[in-house]
């Protein structure tokens, strides 16, 4: 007898390998190869396909007719905008966060929205029973006609039901725990994951039903993460926050509808999310005012300005080496700045101990935030506070000089609305928008961190 030929996936990225590897040389993850049977080369659709397509000709782009993509509003402002303006008929959007960071909540809660604004709704869970899935629509209020609810995990059943209710939007809660029917790999293994996902895909493009995926992304013991997934589906949203806070943070990382880089922040109460719109506010709040090492910065994310607070600490050492933390950003940047700051400004730090805090639970790594941790640092260092109202962006390069950095106005104004009067950042940034602020407005402009000396 033959033997099954199988084939090896990377269960992090599903890169394919004819042998076992100790290391993705894809991915460079290691351990993560995972056998499974090869799939025969996909011999077209099966009879028992209900989405049979009826032909396939090639066409030249001039005879594709463009459509504007309709978009439906979720009616939250905060995922609209991750979105790209909305939800687009026949996406696939791959939602994947923690455990418990609030997907099914967030999906539940659009869901609602969109019933309510007339759109048919199907959401199907393989995780929980219809009495869990009510129990916590009652803590986010009342679902209409328009929601359908269906506790299934077989993919053909589910299917048939797509089919004969012909919902607009489809959520698929989770992939993890859907079943392919004839599949040859496990339940839950890359292969079926991908079946399902490519399986899924057909639907949403050819009967033009947007489906979000949600995945689980677990630390090891998966078997399929859903980093493999990314590159199918059409867009691929990360919920993410840190459990010790309420605040839920969603990215888009991947969105062929819209940018990326977006954010929308949400809050988690008893009543399920609450969107915050204006999270600058949310960032700053309880900051102490007048204290030595705070430091307020303005960074960007996508297109919105966000007001977040850098802590430092700076400490003589008591270990033979001094320790360096960071919560929220680089660690290899704080060890950088340092050296950089050291060498330019003649402050000793490389023989304290320093810490840095993006207060809020934010993870921030634009290069802006360079700026305001040396200033943090520094305001630590000589246990003086800096100027009341102030912020401060800008970006440091191993000369120690400032570079400018993206939409100076736009954050200088986002500062100005939230009570800030005075701005440190880099001297071609403040010349480029000295004339555009009002003149009570201060603007410091600095070529060089040398300059913090004096
Ligand atoms: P859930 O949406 O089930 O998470 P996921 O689908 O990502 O696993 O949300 C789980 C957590 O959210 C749970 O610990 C309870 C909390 N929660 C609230 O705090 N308020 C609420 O209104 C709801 C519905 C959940
Ligand atoms: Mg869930």
């Amino acid at each position: 007898m033959a033997r099954e030929k199988t084939i090896f996936f990377c269960k992090e990225c599903g890169t394919e390998y004819p042998k076992w590897l100790g290391q993705c040389p894809a991915c460079k993850s290691w351990d993560s190869l995972v056998e499974a049977p090869k799939t025969k080369a996909p011999s077209g659709r099966t009879s028992a396909d209900p989405f049979r397509r009826q032909s396939a000709t090639p066409v030249t782009l001039r005879e594709v007719p463009v459509q504007e993509e309709p978009r439906t509003t979720t009616r939250m402002e905060e995922l609209d905008r991750v979105l790209g303006g909305g939800i687009v008929a026949g996406s696939l959007v791959l939602t994947s966060g923690d455990p418990g960071i609030g997907k099914s909540t967030l999906l539940l809660q659009m869901c609602r929205n969109l019933a309510e604004g007339g759109t048919k709704v199907l959401y199907v869970s393989g995780e929980e029973s219809l009495t869990q899935i009510k129990l916590r629509a009652m803590r986010i209020g009342e679902c209409g006609e328009n929601l359908l609810f269906l506790s299934e995990t077989d993919l053909g059943i589910i299917s048939e039901q797509i089919l004969s209710v012909r919902p607009q939007v489809v959520i698929i809660d989770s992939v993890q725990t859907m079943m392919m029917p004839d599949s040859s790999g496990a339940p839950g293994g890359p292969m079926q994951i991908r079946e399902i996902t490519a399986y899924l895909m057909r639907i949403a493009k050819e009967e033009s039903i947007t489906v979000f995926l949600v995945g689980h992304v677990t630390k090891d013991g998966m078997v399929a993460g859903p980093k493999m997934l990314e590159h199918m589906v059409d867009t691929v949203l990360y919920f993410e926050g840190d459990s010790t806070t309420s605040y839920r943070i969603l990215r888009a990382v991947k969105n062929r509808f819209g940018s990326t880089n977006e954010i929308g922040v949400f809050e988690m109460r008893g009543d399920g999310l609450q969107e915050v719109l204006n999270p600058s506010e949310h960032m700053l709040r309880g900051m102490p005012e007048g204290e030595p090492g705070s430091v307020v910065a303005v960074t960007m994310e996508g297109t919105r300005p966000l007001l977040v607070e850098v802590q430092a600490l700076v400490c003589k050492t008591t270990f033979s080496q001094p320790r360096r933390t960071t919560a929220g950003t680089d660690l290899n940047r704080l060890n950088l700045l340092t050296a950089v700051m050291q060498r330019r400004t003649g402050v000793e730090v490389s023989q304290c101990d320093t810490y840095v805090n993006i207060a809020g639970g934010m993870r921030v790594t634009e290069p802006a935030l360079d700026l305001p941790i040396i200033l943090a640092l520094w305001s630590s260092y000589r246990n003086k506070p800096l100027e009341p109202h102030t912020v401060a962006f800008g970006e440091v390069g191993l000369t120690g000089e400032l570079r400018s950095v993206t939409q100076p106005l736009l954050r200088v104004r986002e500062a100005m609305k939230l009570g800030y009067r005075a701005c440190i950042l880099s001297q071609s940034d403040c010349e480029s928008i000295r004339d555009k602020v009002p003149s009570d407005v201060k603007l410091y402009g600095l070529r060089n961190i040398g300059e913090l000396k004096k």
